[in-house]
């Protein structure tokens, strides 16, 4: 049986992922994850509907040490091995948040609590990958990763100057540099870790601003829907011509080349570096292929 887990999949592009997912691998037991019971109960009862095993692991991605608990049940569960992880949670505030360990909120929901769980969860999926049919990483990014021009790692954690929008942008550039340096570190191994852009979307991601809400309902007819939103996850997660593919950046389903520093390896070294102090992983504690700088 394939084993997915989609964060964020109690809403929006991740819930669409999981029915995709679903709906082309009837043989996949689908995980989601959120905050919300209601809201998890209903996605699991939708991905059923398609025809997979659900079920749902409740975690606050504010918090580290929730992310830790959430990567200790999923790794108990997921003895044998882990397929599929889709790192597709995230969010935008429009004014500063402070997460429980103190970070700058979207900075710590969207790039720290990803690296820490993929990181965590290494053992299995290296556990599920073979040769002919290698396991996956996925993260979602967005287009907005191109808005900054570099990244001042030394602002990340706690920024001098708080703007939703570009605080988000900065996030996003975090998540192509990690999926790439991911995808560097494993090298031969058969897990591939590629990022994507899943198009402007009709979701709640705006939810925390009035003004960009009413900009989305106003904009909905030009923007995807969700599940037109889903369809580069799923291919990434999915597709078998993908196989192999990794280090990559895509949207509407194509490959094509990131920003410039979301290229530039030495930052995406650094930043690699600086998560891990961040999240208090220590390097030799880490799968052995991730080891190497
Ligand atoms: N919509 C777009 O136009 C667009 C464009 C580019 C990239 N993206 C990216 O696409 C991904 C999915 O976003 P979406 O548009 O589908 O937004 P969404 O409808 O708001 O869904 C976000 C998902 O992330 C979960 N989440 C948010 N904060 C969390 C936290 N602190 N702890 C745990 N889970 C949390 C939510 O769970 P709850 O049920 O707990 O809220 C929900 O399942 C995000 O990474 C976003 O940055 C979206």
């Amino acid at each position: 049986m394939t084993k997915v887990l989609i964060t964020g999949g109690s809403s929006g592009i991740g819930l669409e992922t999981a029915r995709g997912v679903a709906r082309r691998l009837p043989d996949a037991e689908i995980w989601v994850t959120g905050r919300n019971e209601a809201r998890l109960d209903e996605a699991v009862r939708v991905i059923r509907a398609e025809g997979a095993e659900a079920r749902w692991f409740r975690v606050d991605f504010s918090s580290l040490a929730d992310v830790r608990r959430l990567a200790d049940e999923v790794s108990a569960e997921a003895r044998g091995g882990l397929d599929v992880l889709i790192n597709n949670a995230g969010l935008w505030h429009q004014n500063r948040r402070t997460s429980t360990d103190g970070f700058e909120d979207t900075f710590a929901v969207n790039h720290l609590a990803p690296f820490l769980l993929t990181l965590r969860l290494m053992p299995r999926l290296l556990e599920a990958g073979r040769p002919e049919r290698r396991a996956r990483v996925v993260t979602v990014s967005s287009r907005l990763h191109e808005r900054p021009k570099g990244l001042d790692l030394a602002d990340l954690a706690d920024p001098a100057r708080y703007e939703g929008l570009p605080v988000y942008g900065r996030t996003k550039l975090c998540n192509v540099l990690f999926a790439n340096e991911l995808a560097r570190r494993l090298g031969g191994e058969p897990v591939t870790s590629n990022s994507l852009h899943p198009g402007s979307v009709r979701t709640e991601v705006t939810r925390d601003s009035f003004l960009l809400s009413l900009g989305i309902r106003i904009a909905a007819p030009f923007l995807k829907t969700a599940a037109e939103g889903a369809a580069t996850s799923i291919r990434l997660a999915t597709d078998p011509r993908l196989e192999g593919v990794t280090g990559g950046y895509f949207s509407d389903e194509a490959q094509l080349p990131p920003s410039d520093p979301a290229r530039d390896q030495e930052l995406a070294r650094k930043l690699w570096e600086w998560s891990l102090e961040w999240v208090g992983l220590d390097p030799t504690s880490l799968a052995s292929p991730l080891r190497n700088a």
